[in-house]
């Protein structure tokens, strides 16, 4: 499974260089077989060795030039990182990302090789408006998106669900994620307050293929207890 930390804006560069110590230091303890992610803000990236990929939670669909407050390639370059959040609700909704930016940004680091979680989710009256309409709205996020790209991972993130502690109901996620993994075979992972209390039973359902976590995978012990919930269920579904 997947298991991803978006640290958004939190954790300074050594708060983050903690903080993947000790993710380290747990993977390497607990032999766990899953893919861990994390996004940290853009003045924490570093080269880190170990099991972790890190990725960038935003880059400028460029190498480098003039674009004030951006950074591109060449940054991401020099700390080897070929992994990119891109989409994220915050992006689209806060700082005004167009689907348009969007597909850019996404063919540009596709062209690359690099992974991509590329995000979807309804906000609030797109999902009060009836299923109908709600699935219209994610499917327009997919549109110009090629969802058949080898490095695609997708997050379905239900923007009303983000930081505000109220989930879909389980029967949503699986109902949605089946419904989203007609769109695309890429792994999906579902995001929106997940909690060490209730991520054991997101990941148990039937096309989820990993979480992506931000306000409780900001205390390393949360996020590996998450990551230990997949081994569980991994080593069950071995057995
Ligand atoms: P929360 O886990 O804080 O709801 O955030 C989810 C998220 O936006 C991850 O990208």
């Amino acid at each position: 499974m997947i298991i991803a930390a978006n640290l958004k804006t939190n954790l300074t560069r050594k708060q983050t260089s903690e903080y993947i110590e000790e993710l380290e230091n747990y993977l390497k303890k607990s032999d766990s077989t899953q893919e861990v992610l994390v996004f940290p803000a853009t003045s924490s990236l570093d080269s880190f060795d170990g099991g972790v990929t890190v990725g960038a939670q935003n880059a400028y669909a460029t190498k480098n030039g003039a674009f004030t407050g951006e950074i591109g390639l060449d940054h991401l370059d020099e700390f080897s990182i070929k992994t990119i959040l891109i989409g994220h609700s915050e992006r689209r909704h806060i700082l005004g990302e167009t689907q348009t930016t969007i597909i850019e940004k996404f063919n540009f680091y596709k062209n690359l090789g690099f992974k991509i979680v590329y995000c979807v989710g309804e906000p609030l009256e797109k999902r009060e408006a009836g299923k109908d309409e709600m699935m219209e709205y994610i499917s327009s996020q997919y549109e110009g998106i090629d969802t058949e790209y080898e490095n695609l991972i997708i997050a379905y993130e239900p923007v009303w669900a983000i930081g505000t502690g109220l989930t879909p109901t389980l029967e949503d996620i699986q109902q949605i994620h089946s419904e989203l993994k007609i769109k695309s075979k890429a792994p999906l992972l579902y995001g929106g307050s997940v909690k060490v209390t209730n991520a054991k039973e997101v990941l148990a359902l039937e096309n989820v293929d990993g979480i992506l976590v931000g306000s409780a995978a900001l205390y390393a012990e949360h996020f590996c207890s998450m990551i230990s919930y997949a081994d569980q269920l991994t080593n069950k579904q071995e057995r």
